[in-house]
């Protein structure tokens, strides 16, 4: 899809930046908001213009909707804009961007990479192992760490079930109002071609990879700029087709294909499907390269050393990236842990999701990233990969809580998590004393998530002198309606019997394998 960029050549209007006016097509730049048509509701949303590219003459506007997650921008043709409406020029603090030269961009300068030294060459298109995927960290720093002033030794569980009154005040502030149309979330994932055999990817040198991905000149990219604009089109992995939501650092030939495929064992990347496919005459993979250490008659679970399987591991992130907007990105997978769920069939294991995890975490997170590929959201498996993260954490022994901050998705995810395992102790305890505390050390949640579960429930009261935790009306029948439906639909559950694993011991030097 060959593009141009012209948000440069658009003209500039005679009017000052932060005003109101009407537009036209030739005075429409970067930063300029408007409203534009958006598919799913039917209706004019106010946007922004992230890009401009002409494609065969007409140009094309990459659209931000104010109060939308950024997985639904897209690009958009003039007919889309509300041009009969006044539009609002770039504020004076928010100048219009620089141009966006997305099939430019390959990675953001995150990546602990030293800008001053030059490589001239430029990888082979096709060649998908060398430019080796940074990990994703979070983007914010976890400033905002959960607190609470209720004591928690002093309460108890009232078994008996109480009005939905007398809410206390939830302290939490930016992971409130989390409410996502399903439909507007979905996945655009479709079946295609299935792939035949597989095989190992080739390694190379950190300072390779490092030189090749300078070579793709995102160096001389704002990284800001390069990460508003996803920049693949479609993935193929397995025998799904995935839109990608976000930007991800892939080299920059990528770009330009409509389609990139990805082998679903060593998650190598291709342009070409001609290479692809050779290479899956060769690729030998047909898990993911490491220690299956659970099993049962739906999933597998695989653990991945970062530091083992570094090209693997980054290519994982790479892919990842796709759609997880809210992490950065950063070099190093050696720190990680990487925890892979498949389903199993003749064919081999395929990916489902999977998180990531600190060999060490100084802030007691026991999930890094966590990702259920879109083809296979909505399923439960997010649940289910919540779950095994908690049952690692209960055999260390520790607390664990997931690092912050998290996506939309993420808190819903995880909500749902908490509530669940929450109400279910409650249930399997009634009538009987428990603790905050309690809750903690039998589910591997934090206090603090234990408590802000119940705030935000609702099942925390003050009563005759003492907090007490009350399983209300509400929930009860909540609960009743998620048991009828999963008699229908079925459960996923996760039985720890089956978790054949020990906490892995490092030495502090390279955080890696004490053997
Ligand atoms: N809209 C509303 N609720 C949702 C949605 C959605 N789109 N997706 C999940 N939920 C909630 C629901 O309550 C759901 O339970 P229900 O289906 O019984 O109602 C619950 O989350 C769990 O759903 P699962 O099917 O178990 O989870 P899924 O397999 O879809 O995975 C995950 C959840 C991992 C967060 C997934 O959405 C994802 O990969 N998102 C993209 C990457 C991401 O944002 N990861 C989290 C980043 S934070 C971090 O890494 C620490
Ligand atoms: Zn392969």
């Amino acid at each position: 899809m060959p593009t141009r960029d012209t948000s440069a050549e658009a003209g500039t209007p005679d009017v000052q930046a932060g005003e109101k006016s009407i537009a036209t097509i030739a005075t429409l730049r970067v930063g300029v908001k408007l409203y534009v048509y958006h598919e799913n509701s039917k209706e004019h949303r106010l946007a922004e213009i992230l890009s401009i590219q002409t494609r065969k003459g007409t140009p094309h506007y990459y659209v931000h909707y104010e109060e939308f997650n950024k997985r639904l921008d897209e690009w958009v043709p003039p007919t889309r804009l509300d041009l009969a409406k006044e539009v609002e020029w770039p504020r004076p603090d928010r100048p219009a961007k620089k141009p966006e030269k997305v099939a430019k961009a390959s990675t953001p300068r995150e990546t602990p990479t030293s800008t001053t030294a030059r490589v001239p060459k430029r990888p082979r298109r096709g060649d998908s192992l060398g430019p080796g995927t940074p990990t994703l960290v979070q983007k914010g720093s976890n400033k905002k760490a959960r607190t609470s002033a209720l004591p928690e030794d002093d309460l108890v569980v009232q078994s008996e079930t109480v009005g939905d009154v007398g809410t206390p005040e939830d302290e939490e502030v930016d992971e409130e109002s989390v409410e996502i149309d399903p439909k507007a979330a979905a996945a655009r994932a479709t079946p295609a071609k299935q792939s035949g055999a597989s095989g190992t990817p080739e390694t190379f040198s950190k300072e390779h990879e490092i030189e090749k991905l300078r070579t793709s000149g995102s160096m001389t990219q704002s990284a800001h700029e390069i990460s508003r604009v996803r920049n693949l089109s479609k993935l193929q992995i397995g025998k799904y087709e995935v839109e990608p939501w976000y930007f991800s650092p892939y080299p920059v030939e990528y770009t330009e294909e409509e389609m990139v495929f990805i082998c679903e064992f060593c998650l190598s990347y291709f342009g070409e499907e001609k290479r692809f496919q050779r290479h899956r005459t060769k690729c030998t993979l047909l898990h993911p390269p490491g220690n299956e250490i659970y099993r049962d008659s739906a999933v597998s679970f695989f653990e991945i050393d970062g530091r083992r399987q570094r090209t693997w591991c980054r290519n994982l992130c790479l892919l990842s990236k796709c759609f997880l907007d809210h992490k950065t990105l950063y070099y190093d997978v050696d720190p990680f842990l990487f925890y892979i769920m498949t389903t199993r069939d003749e064919y081999g294991c395929h990916m489902i999701g999977y998180f990531s995890k600190e060999k060490e975490s100084a802030e007691g997170y026991n999930v890094a990233c966590i990702l259920t590929l879109p083809q296979y959201q909505r399923h439960g498996y997010g649940k289910l990969l919540i779950a095994f993260s908690y049952e690692l954490s209960k055999r260390e022994g520790k607390l664990g809580s997931p690092e912050k901050p998290l996506s939309d998705l993420g808190l819903l995810g995880y909500r749902a998590y908490w509530q669940d395992t929450i109400v279910d102790l409650l249930l399997s305890n009634k009538g009987l004393e428990t603790t905050i505390d309690e809750l903690a050390s039998l589910s591997a949640m934090t206090t603090q998530d234990v408590i802000h579960t119940l705030q935000n429930l609702n099942m925390l009261r003050y009563f005759k002198g003492q907090h007490v935790i009350c399983l209300t009306d509400a929930i009860l029948s909540q609960k009743q309606k998620q048991v009828e439906k999963q008699k229908i639909k079925g459960k996923r559950t996760l039985d720890p019997e089956l978790i054949q694993w020990k906490p892995p011991v490092f030495t502090a030097a390279n955080r890696t394998w004490n053997w």
